[in-house]
């Protein structure tokens, strides 16, 4: 068991933006209650990532997910946590038209939802509209690196960063997000060296995903870290359980006992008259 610290209360994004130096901050994604109250006990941030699409919704990319999706995990989300900072992800499309348009669809996710802050992915070309979230009350997290919802401009899922020049433009990207008030900036997938020094040289808590162990935080997707997914292996995510492998071991053993008609067995059912 981790040495979960102490806490009172739900823990804001001011809070996260205090740990910098401090204390690593420890996030997972969720999307529904049960797993939020899994989360909830032992990290500090819940991401209601976009990543529900893929994950729980069988899309082949996030660019499909809705604001709908988002506020129906975000809302189930929020029943099951009482102490992390939520978070719920942009979808691709709700925010890049401009500031009006994020905001309008910001306020929504945090009015709806009960969320403590939004995630939006992009660098300098975002920062204007970081500025004018927070300015009007809402809390944002950046995110660049990997961004998925560019995956069509990005030409895949590849690690970004490697040479000099993409370096000193994430680097960049992060610092200026931060600088117009993000509270914290995800780095997806980059090489450790750069993970590293960006996390040295931006303000508030870089939490790294595929970044390397010197980010002040980290974030994982649940069901990949839960081995939800036996096929999908990437290098960066460890596993820390095998839940697939051990529900498909008890669907099978349920549907054996069904057709050899030994399941309900004497203990699973009700005799006549008797009480429950
Ligand atoms: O959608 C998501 O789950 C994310 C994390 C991978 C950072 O953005």
């Amino acid at each position: 068991m981790s040495a979960t610290p102490e806490r009172k209360g739900r823990l804001s994004p001011g809070d996260i933006r205090a740990r910098k130096g401090i204390e690593p901050v420890v996030c997972l994604t969720a999307y529904t209650t049960p797993m939020a109250q899994l989360v909830d006990a032992h990290c500090d941030v819940a991401l209601v990532g976009d990543s529900v699409g893929m994950v729980l919704h069988g899309l082949p990319s996030t660019l499909g997910v809705t604001m709908e999706m988002m506020i129906l995990h975000g809302k189930a989300v929020a029943r099951g946590s009482s102490r992390a900072c939520i978070v719920v992800d942009m979808p691709f499309g709700s925010y890049e038209e401009g500031p009006e348009q994020a905001f309008r669809n910001a306020a929504r996710l945090m009015a709806e939802t009960g969320c403590q802050a939004v995630k939006l992915e992009g660098g300098r070309h975002m920062a204007e509209t970081v500025a004018f979230l927070v300015a009007r009350g809402i809390p944002v997290m950046g995110h660049v690196g990997l961004t998925p919802q560019s995956v069509n401009t990005l030409g895949g899922y590849k690690v970004q960063g490697r040479s000099h020049h993409e370096a000193d433009r994430i680097l960049v990207d992060a610092g200026t997000l931060a600088d117009a008030g993000a509270f914290a900036v995800v780095l997806e997938k980059l090489p450790t060296v750069l993970g590293r020094r960006i996390t040295q040289e931006i303000a508030v808590p870089t939490i790294g995903i595929g970044a390397g162990v010197d980010c002040d935080g980290q974030v994982l997707v649940i069901d990949d870290m839960l081995g939800l997914f036996s096929e999908f292996r990437p290098k960066f995510v460890k596993r820390y359980a095998e839940l697939g492998a051990s529900a498909e071991a008890g669907i099978a053993a349920y549907a054996d006992e069904v057709r050899a008609r030994a399941f309900p067995g004497p203990e699973h059912v009700f005799g006549e008259g008797n009480p429950e």
